[in-house]
């Protein structure tokens, strides 16, 4: 059967329209309410209580960490807490430096403007933002050549949140005037069963512990898939079982997904069997991996590799990516040289 890279459902990026609305509907809306990211959570309430008792907009603040982690709900927790709206972009949707003057221009005062994937701004676009974070002022050429001019115009307070999947891969000028830089970090299986259990009372689903832990240690650290395996389950569960959630019934539901008992996909493990056998299990360069398996390299390192990191099924050398041998033992291949070790 081929894979449906399209909608894989441990990619960060699927989402099917319905999955969007249930989504939305379990985003936490307050601190209290938002699981695990302690630093994160306990650096930002400090640095929202101080804003509000100054009675000024918030720093801006740039988040970071791989997909999936909740940058957008905390942006949108961050506006709540401040009572201020909540606007939101994305680097590539703001084409041209007047795309964002427009933005700019109808934010109220403290209003809260979240640009995700903002390291894909434009250098032109870049240069409109600068002085408007700094000094809050727009500055705009009107005309051509030699008759063109440039104005200033004043703009409210505004906190400006951006989210990135790597601070690496934002300019140093942008990066440089953030107040604020939270780094969000992959999610332990109990923290995810805590949001497995909380995303159930609210869709209503009838969950055991040991359910949402078995959802919870196969979301591979990351709340969006937890939410997306957990509303599968359910109708696995619903059909198959007597619609509780048991570990048995989320065991059968994510077996039926090729999504193993740590959480890799068809795809990881493509990716890893590939690696072994086409290059001994490396060094190997991404490029080449990329190549090989049909994905691009940037996904690859963002999506892919943070997990098999974390498991220690991967390395990232100055030579290549390599298996280590925990990889291997998941695979049941045996490593060259070495007995294979039958479990
Ligand atoms: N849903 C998605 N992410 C969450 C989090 N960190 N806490 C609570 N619910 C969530």
């Amino acid at each position: 059967m081929e894979f449906d890279y399209e909608n894989r459902i441990v990619g960060p990026e699927y989402a099917a329209e319905e999955d969007r609305e249930i989504e939305l509907s379990l985003r936490p809306k307050t601190l209290a309410e938002y699981i695990g990211q302690e630093k994160a959570k306990e650096n930002l309430s400090i640095y929202i209580e101080a804003a509000r008792r100054r009675g000024e907009p918030l720093d801006h603040v740039l988040l970071y960490g791989p997909p999936g982690l909740g940058k957008t709900t905390l942006a949108g927790i961050i506006a709540n807490e401040m009572g201020v709206n909540f606007r939101v972009t994305s680097g590539p949707a703001i084409e041209k430096p007047g795309d964002l003057a427009a933005l700019l221009t109808n934010l109220s005062e403290g209003d809260v403007l979240f640009i995700d994937e903002i390291h894909r701004l434009s250098r032109a676009v870049e240069e409109v933002l600068y002085p408007a974070m700094e000094d809050h002022v727009l500055d705009i050429i009107i005309g051509k050549g030699p008759s063109a001019r440039s104005i200033r115009l004043d703009l409210h307070r505004f906190t400006l949140v951006g989210a990135t999947t790597r601070a690496g891969q934002l300019s140093a000028p942008l990066r440089d005037r953030f107040g604020v830089i939270a780094r969000l970090e992959l999610y332990s299986s109990e923290e995810l069963a805590q949001i497995v259990n909380r995303s159930a009372g609210i869709l209503g689903i009838e969950i055991d512990p040991a359910g949402a832990l078995e959802i919870a240690s196969r979301s591979r650290g990351t709340p969006r898939i937890a939410n997306r395996l957990l509303k599968r389950a359910r109708d696995y569960a619903q059909v198959v079982c007597d619609g509780v959630l048991t570990r048995e019934a989320a065991g059968l539901a994510l077996d039926k997904m090729e999504i193993d008992a740590l959480g890799l996909d068809a795809i990881d493990r493509r990716l890893l069997t590939t690696m072994i056998r086409n290059y001994n299990g490396g060094p190997v360069g991404l490029e080449t991996i990329a190549a090989v398996i049909g994905e691009e390299a940037i996904t690859i390192e963002d999506v892919y590799e943070p997990y098999l990191m974390q498991l220690g099924f991967l390395s990232r050398t100055p030579r290549g990516r390599m298996v280590s041998p925990a990889g291997y033992a998941h695979l049941g291949i045996p490593m060259p040289g070495q007995q294979r070790m039958d479990v």
